[in-house]
């Protein structure tokens, strides 16, 4: 019977999905993507070669791979059209490994212009958006009136619809935020080149999915802690990040998931404002951030970083039901003397109350940590489990432990092949 696997980050983003849809992908013959726009930076590194995605999804390195941006991720045509120039310009045949739904909302120039407005507007207690338009297009998405990829085929009427729009946001932008108004007359031409390049794409995802017969991956993008209902709200992106939303991004049925791989840095990162309960405001915390370069992949903004959160984690894996998980960028570890879990909040046991935070996204929950001895030995060239020290086999049946799933395989390097995969022994 045909698979299908949904991979999910399970903390607040970058946490090497993209590496993982890649590994998985040669079982796979299609990998879709079901929610996000170009928020999301997925990072695949291979033969030395590094490709940041945005919008296309992750096995479309792979020759005989279909990927499909599914109905519940808003396209920008801007994002679309570069990346699929980058990509041709490595010798890559998206167009003939790409699909994208015609029901997918369109992100346009009026989206990121409320978007920066907004933040600006916030000051202090702005949210870190990714400032590529994304929540206010998902808002036009729920409110009714986003333009969308097959709107665009109908020029007449998608020029009465970007027009509507454009008025109303305008009107916004000028009169509540003060700032100045987007041009609709250069959207609605960018519109037409756009309706050029995306026709021989388009599909609808829920028939396409239907007829194949392979194995499906469904990459997610941001992470668990991101939710918009299940994240740390309002510090949260704009749409559900959990592998719930692969049915409705799609249109697959219910029963067709088979397996919820979920993906975990071995400590904790976050870009933008929010409550972050094991943050590193330290050396430790900037060691982190340069041994596992942590600079955001879509805005080069430095990541926050800090130790692993179960107490999070077990969160995460609940609501997503995760089967397995992937630990990631284990070699960042390497130099630790001591590595710390955080594995509970004083006081307050409620996660829910404990990721309330006040508007500024500051957070009172105090981490409670167990800790563990570091290996202080290089695993970058570690491919299996009984190559790991000693402290380090400790630590991941540590985590195994504490998180109640198994760990399917551990990364030790960017690359493709650095991996250590689990066989039991
Ligand atoms: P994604 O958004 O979840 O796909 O993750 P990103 O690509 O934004 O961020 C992950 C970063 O870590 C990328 O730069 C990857 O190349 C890198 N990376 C992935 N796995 C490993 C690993 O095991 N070790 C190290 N050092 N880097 C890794
Ligand atoms: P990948 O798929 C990390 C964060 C932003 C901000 C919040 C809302 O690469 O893991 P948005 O622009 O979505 O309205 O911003 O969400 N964010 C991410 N953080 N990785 C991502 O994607 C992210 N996409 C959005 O930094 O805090
Ligand atoms: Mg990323």
């Amino acid at each position: 019977m045909r698979k299908s696997i949904a991979v999910i980050g399970l903390q607040w983003g970058d946490e090497g999905k993209g590496k993982i849809v890649d590994l998985l992908s040669p079982r796979s013959t299609a990998v879709v993507r079901f929610q996000g726009g170009h928020n999301a930076g997925h990072t695949l590194v291979v033969d030395g070669v590094k490709t940041i995605l945005h919008l296309i999804p992750s096995g479309i390195l792979r020759d005989g791979v279909v990927n499909v941006i599914g109905n519940g991720v808003v396209v920008s045509p801007d994002a679309l059209r570069s990346e699929i120039e980058m990509l041709e310009s490595k010798g890559i045949p998206v167009r003939t490994r790409l699909k994208v739904s015609s029901e997918c909302p369109l992100v346009l120039s009026c989206h990121v212009a409320l978007d920066l407005a907004r933040e600006q507007k916030a000051g202090e207690t702005k949210i870190g958006t990714t400032g590529r338009g994304i929540g206010p297009a998902y808002e036009d998405k729920v409110a009714r009136r986003a333009v969308r990829v097959g709107d665009v085929f109908d020029t007449r009427s998608f020029n009465e619809k970007v027009e509507q729009l454009f008025d109303y946001h305008n009107f916004v932008l000028t009169e509540y935020y003060g700032v100045n108004p987007v041009d609709v007359d250069a959207a609605q031409e960018a519109l037409v080149q756009f309706a050029d390049l995306v026709q021989p794409l388009a599909c609808d995802t829920a028939e396409l999915l239907r007829s194949h017969s392979g194995e499906i991956l469904f990459e997610g993008a941001q992470g668990a802690l991101l939710d918009v209902d299940f994240g740390t709200y309002p510090f949260v992106t704009s749409s559900n990040t959990i592998a719930g939303a692969a049915m409705t991004g799609t249109g697959i049925s219910l029963f067709e998931i088979d397996e919820v791989v979920g993906v975990v840095k071995a400590y904790t990162t976050r870009v933008g404002a929010g409550p972050f309960p094991s943050e590193l405001n330290n050396e430790e915390g900037e060691l982190l951030a340069q041994r596992g370069q942590e600079f955001g992949s879509t805005t080069g903004r430095p990541r926050r970083c800090g130790w692993l959160d179960v107490k999070a984690l077990r969160r995460a894996i609940l609501i997503n039901g995760v089967t397995k998980i992937y630990l990631m960028k284990f070699d960042v570890l390497d130099t630790f003397k001591e590595i710390k879990i955080c594995v509970d909040y004083e006081g307050d046991s409620n996660i829910q109350s404990a990721f309330s935070s006040n508007p500024a996204g500051i957070l009172s929950v105090k981490p409670v940590y167990e800790s563990l001895p570091g290996w202080e030995s290089d695993t970058t060239s570690v491919r299996s489990y009984s190559e790991l020290p000693a402290k380090a086999l400790r630590y991941v049946e540590c985590l195994r432990e504490l998180l109640g799933v198994e760990i399917a395989g551990i990364s030790v390097g960017a690359s493709r092949d650095a991996m250590v995969i689990y066989t039991s022994r």
